[in-house]
């Protein structure tokens, strides 16, 4: 599995692409990829050379001879044309302008993407842009489309502007402004648009350490559960292999969603089992004195387990499973609580009464048995039951005894799954 990813951050001029980038490529110690600036260099060359940008086999000429070169530092890049530092000259209104042209020419997009592609291909790139996500690197681990109303955009660049001591009016910045996000999204090649699979990141009302914060967060949540369907990959080619798996009722794993799963818990990997065959996350609540360890407490919570204190209510628990059924996931949850209780908890019954969340029965057989089944004598056996609509229990009251009830429904159709071995 790859660690280093390509994060594209894409979006119309003074979107918030470049500062969130580089505040990120610093974060996660990462590099930095301006490619507006690529652009802007070829622009600066064009201009430098009196070159037509009607004349291509001039511009052609033009690129062979151009050498760009990016030096990367953590507090800001640098960028060569020809050995020349030509950061600053390239931010220049012409220049500014001549890039957005330029961008439109087929030789000089195939020039560049190449580039673009050449530097992020080991990957470890923050790249900023109007064609990363769609062109220069579709499967990029994670897109962002930056926008913001134009107002805004126009007001960040002449504060720019005028902390650099240039003497340019907003109006003029607005009116350039407009004219590039014409030119970039109307082009025919790699015109700026967002990508399907793109978060839209609006920072019109967002400070530069919420926009930061925003990508992080989705990075973050991203790199887990690339981690976590790796795991689940693994474990499921093992239970097929060496536990020689079999599932009854399979296509009733399609329907799992927004669910309390309810199983019954013999052995120490039922969780883990039973999570690997159901399509997408879902969310396991485990003793906390498991986080202790911290190695453990690492896994844990890269496959999705929420710590509860046993032996008394563990309020900040149920939040947390709260928050998980509200936005949509499954958690399982044992209603015998633990592998050697003797009775079935209320806790289920209480989850679902209070949330009205469906219950899913599920029924695990020898997983105890890991030499009979992995000798062939026996297999892994996961039955999945039709699931008990909230609807069913919609109009009983939100009593202690009702909780219990239903515990005991849902524990004593989970055993009746057994027949169907
Ligand atoms: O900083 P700002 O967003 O104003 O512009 P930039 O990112 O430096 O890009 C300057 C110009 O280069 C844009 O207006 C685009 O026309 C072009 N560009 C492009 O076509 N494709 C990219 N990947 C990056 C920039």
């Amino acid at each position: 599995m790859r660690k280093r990813f390509v994060i594209a951050i894409d979006g119309p001029g003074a979107s918030g692409k470049s500062t969130t980038a580089k505040l990120l490529a610093k974060k996660m110690k990462y590099i930095y990829i301006d490619t507006g600036a690529m652009y802007r260099a070829c622009g600066l060359c064009s201009l430098e050379n009196n070159i037509d940008l009607k004349d291509i086999k001039a511009l052609e000429k033009m690129l062979d001879n151009m050498e760009i070169q990016i030096k990367y530092s953590q507090t800001g890049n640098q960028i060569f044309l020809n050995g020349k530092d030509i950061s600053s000259r390239i931010r220049e209104a012409d220049i500014t302008k001549l890039s957005s042209e330029i961008a439109v020419i087929d030789i000089v997009r195939k020039k560049m993407v190449e580039l673009q592609r050449q530097i992020g291909k080991d990957g470890g790139v923050i790249m900023d842009g109007r064609d990363i996500g769609t062109v220069v690197f579709p499967n990029a681990d994670f897109k962002f489309f930056m926008i913001a109303d134009v107002e805004t955009r126009a007001l960040r660049r002449w504060k720019e502007a005028k902390d650099k001591g240039e003497k340019i009016s907003l109006n003029d910045i607005e009116k350039e402004l407009v004219w590039r996000d014409r030119n970039d999204s109307t082009r025919d090649i790699a015109p700026l648009k967002q990508a399907e699979d793109a978060i839209a990141v609006d920072t019109s009302d967002m400070t530069i350490q919420e926009q930061v914060d925003f990508i992080l967060n989705v990075i973050k949540k991203g790199k887990r559960r690339k981690i976590y369907s790796f795991i689940c990959i693994t474990l499921y080619f093992f239970m097929r292999v060496v536990w020689r798996l079999e599932i009854i009722h399979k296509e009733r794993l399609e329907s799992i969603e927004n669910c309390i799963i309810a199983a019954n818990h013999i052995s120490a990997f039922d969780p883990l089992f039973i999570g690997a065959i159901i399509p997408g996350e879902i969310y396991y609540l485990a003793k906390a004195e498991l986080f202790k360890n911290k190695l453990l407490e690492k896994l844990l919570k890269h496959v999705n387990v929420i710590p509860v204190k046993r032996g008394r209510i563990d309020k900040g628990a149920i939040r947390v499973v709260n928050e998980v059924l509200q936005k949509g996931h499954s958690i399982m949850i044992f209603p015998e609580g633990t592998r050697k209780a003797t009775s079935v908890k209320a806790g289920i019954g209480k989850f679902a009464l209070q949330l009205q969340k469906d219950i899913r029965p599920i029924f695990i057989k020898n997983s105890t048995d890991f030499w009979k089944c992995f000798s062939g004598k026996r297999r892994l056996q996961i039955i999945i039951a039709e699931k008990i609509k909230a609807e069913s229990f919609s109009q009983l009251e939100d009593t202690k005894e009702n909780y219990r009830n239903l515990a005991s429904n849902v524990m004593k159709k989970i055993l009746e799954l057994e027949n169907e071995c």
